[in-house]
């Protein structure tokens, strides 16, 4: 493999970058396939004199960069993989690459379970590449999770993700409509998350191409209001959860009052509405009585 200069390379990315698309994007490409991390891009940055071997060469490299730009394909479906969290993630077309926002929700939880070594029994609704449940199962190994997804194909992702990620056995995954897979825990559990679809119809149809052409529909879309499945979690959700036991919903930036609401119709009590890192409130979060 042919060894290129810092400058070459930075000029290269320059290059890369006036065709469109973004840092991130471009800098995931180079870790996955080019084997160069952010840190060796730093080092460059500081050191004009340094020299760097791809794992691929740079048309390669490139011959991707201008199909993601040309068919605004996201980059993490090219390379078939996302970073979240602490977590390198196998994604395809069949799950939705998971958004940095829906990282704190495991913040939340922690905040909530301070206690690490207390045994919790958790449930996910709608896990997709299994980002969440994955993350929450290794940050609490004495917790038990259950991970569910309506989608077969993406239950077979996650649970490759969690084999992938780690030796633990504290996460199992089912097949289902939210909350049927769970129908043999009946107030049992501790806690239930879910990022699930939201977006309202009309809203959908103005969504980027990348996301709109190819992310799963089944994923993103709730309804004429954006709130079909999040009404349906959370009437379902007293049948399941143990008394204090808490729920957790990601909602569109505009839903959280109304998600608020059918929390308090349904006997929570400590609801709230969170805040993204943009200030939008983003989550809501409640306890069953
Ligand atoms: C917005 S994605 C969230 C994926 C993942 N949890 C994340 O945050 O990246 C919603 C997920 O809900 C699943 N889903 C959609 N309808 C469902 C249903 N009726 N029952 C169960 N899961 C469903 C989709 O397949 C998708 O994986």
């Amino acid at each position: 493999m042919l060894s290129i200069s810092a400058k070459e390379i930075l000029l290269w990315r320059e290059r890369q970058l006036s065709k469109g698309g973004c840092r991130e994007s471009l800098d995931l490409l180079l870790e996955i396939e080019g084997g160069m991390s952010r840190d060796n891009i730093n080092q460059l940055i500081l050191n004009f004199e340094q020299k760097f071997i791809f794992k691929k060469d740079c048309h390669q490299l490139e011959k991707i960069w201008d199909e993601h730009i040309s068919k605004s394909i996201p980059i993490q479906y090219l390379i078939g993989t996302t970073f979240w969290r602490d977590l390198k993630l196998k994604v395809t077309e069949k799950v939705l690459i998971p958004r940095p926002e829906t990282e704190l929700i495991i913040d939340f939880i922690l905040r909530i379970f301070e206690k690490n070594s207390e045994k919790l029994f958790f449930a996910e609704l709608g896990t997709g590449s299994g980002a969440l449940s994955i993350a929450l199962a290794l940050a609490r190994p004495f917790w038990e999770g259950i991970a569910t997804d309506i989608d077969k194909n993406a239950l077979e992702i996650a649970s490759k993700n969690f084999i992938n990620s780690s030796n633990q056995k504290n996460l199992s995954f089912t097949c289902g409509h939210w909350w049927n897979p769970l129908k043999h825990f009946r107030g049992e559990l501790d806690l239930v998350f879910s990022n699930p679809p939201y977006i309202p119809n009309n809203v959908y149809e103005e969504l980027p191409l990348g996301v709109k052409n190819f992310e799963p529909k089944i994923a993103l879309i709730g309804g004429q209001d954006g709130l079909d499945h999040i009404r349906e979690i959370v009437k379902g959700a007293p049948s399941f959860l143990k008394e204090k036991g808490w729920l957790i919903l990601e909602n569109h930036f505009d839903q959280g009052s109304q998600v608020e609401q059918l929390f308090l119709d349904n006997e929570f009590t400590l609801v709230e509405v969170l805040k993204d890192f943009s200030g939008i409130g983003r989550f809501t979060i409640g306890r069953y009585k």
